[in-house]
C-alpha cells in the first residue's frame, strides 16, 4: 500500500501536526488521523514511512487500554464510523476534545540522546545533578522528570520544574508528574518482560471541560519513545528500535537539520517501516495485519 503523507476528509481541519491531521467531528470530539508522515529535529520528511500511522496509532490504542487503572485518556472509539473512508481503519480514532497542557513531559529512565550532551556540559540533566562518570545507555537511579515547553513554531525547549509550575500551575505540575513516573514505570515493566528496555518516553496531557485531566496524543510509541533491544543491551549495544535509527541515519549526512529536508533513500524508508512494523509485534504479540 502507498504510505498516507496527507488526507483531505471534507471535516473542518482544525490542526495539521507533523504526523497527525485532527478534524473537528461532531460539537467536543475530534477524528485524529495519524498519517505515514516523519519528522526529525522538527523537519518533516517529504517520503512517507509504509504503515507508521497505523502501527502508531493501534500501539496507541494498545496501551492506552492498558494503562486506563494510571489514568483516563482521550479515546471515545477507535471503530470507524461507515461514511468514512476505509483507509481510515487502523490510523484513525475519535477523541474527546481536551486543551492540551502548555507543556510536554518526558521521563528519561536511561541517559542517552540529547540528556548525554546535556550531561557531557554540565554534569545535569535538564537541571538535575546527576553521578559522575555516567556513559550513554546507563540506568539513572530513579527515572527523570523533565518537562519542556511546546512549542508551535520550532524547537521545544526543555525547562525546570519551576519553569513548568509557573506556565500549569503547581498542582497540576505535580498531578501531572505523579501520573508520568507510574506510566513509565508500568511501560517499562512491560517492556522488559517483551526483552525491550524502556529508555524514555514522552507523554503529552489535556483538560477536559470538567476540569478532569486525562492523556492525549500517542502513548508509549517509536515515535515517542526509544527502545532497546534488552540482549544487545546486556552486551553493551544500544540498538534502537524506534525514531532515533532515522536520527542516527541523519547524523551520517551532511545537513544542517533545517528546512529543507533531505531525500530519504528507498533502503532507510523500509527499515524504518520493519523497525515499526516489528517493535508493534514484539509489543503486542500480534502480527501486524499489512493489506
Ligand atoms: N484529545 C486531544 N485534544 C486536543 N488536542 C490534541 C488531542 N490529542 C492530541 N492533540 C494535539 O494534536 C496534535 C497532534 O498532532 P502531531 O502531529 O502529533 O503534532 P506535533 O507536530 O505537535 O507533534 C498535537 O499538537 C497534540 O497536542
Ligand atoms: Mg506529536
Amino acid at each position: 500500500m502507498e504510505p498516507i503523507t496527507k488526507t483531505e476528509l471534507g471535516l473542518p481541519l482544525i490542526h495539521k501536526g507533523k504526523v497527525r491531521e485532527m478534524y473537528q467531528y461532531g460539537e467536543d470530539k475530534i477524528l485524529m488521523v495519524a498519517t505515514d508522515r516523519i519528522s526529525a529535529f522538527d523537519v518533516v520528511f517529504n517520503e512517507g514511512i509504509p504503515y507508521k500511522g497505523a502501527v502508531l496509532s493501534t500501539l496507541s490504542n494498545f496501551w492506552f487500554d492498558k494503562t486506563q487503572h494510571i489514568i483516563a485518556n482521550h479515546i471515545i472509539t477507535t471503530e470507524m464510523p461507515e461514511n468514512l473512508p476505509t483507509y481510515l481503519e487502523g490510523r484513525a480514532v475519535i477523541v474527546t476534545k481536551a486543551k492540551p497542557l502548555k507543556i510536554e513531559v518526558i521521563v528519561r529512565g536511561y541517559l542517552t540522546g540529547s540528556g548525554l550532551k546535556d550531561y557531557k556540559k554540565t554534569g545535569m540533566v535538564c537541571g538535575i545533578k546527576l553521578p559522575e562518570g555516567m556513559k550513554d545507555g546507563d540506568k539513572f537511579p530513579e527515572p527523570l522528570f523533565t518537562p519542556s515547553t511546546k512549542a508551535q513554531e520550532g524547537h521545544d525547549r526543555n525547562i525546570t520544574e519551576v519553569e513548568a509550575a509557573e506556565i500549569i500551575g503547581q498542582e497540576k505540575l505535580d498531578f501531572v508528574k505523579k501520573k508520568c513516573i507510574e506510566l513509565y514505570a508500568f511501560g517499562h515493566e512491560y517492556l522488559l518482560s517483551k526483552g525491550l528496555i524502556l529508555a524514555d518516553t514522552k507523554f503529552e496531557f489535556g483538560e477536559l471541560p470538567s476540569g478532569e485531566m486525562v492523556l492525549i496524543d500517542e502513548v508509549l510509541t517509536p515515535d515517542s519513545s526509544r527502545y532497546w533491544p534488552m540482549d544487545k543491551y546486556a552486551q553493551g549495544e544500544l540498538v534502537s528500535l524506534d525514531k532515533q535509527y532515522l536520527r542516527n541515519y541523519l547524523e551520517t549526512l551532511d545537513w544542517d537539520k533545517t528546512y529543507p529536508p533531505p531525500k530519504l533513500p528507498k533502503d532507510v524508508v523500509e527499515n524504518i517501516s520493519n523497525l515499526y512494523l516489528g517493535v508493534y509485534e514484539k509489543i503486542t504479540g500480534e502480527k501486524f495485519l499489512t493489506k
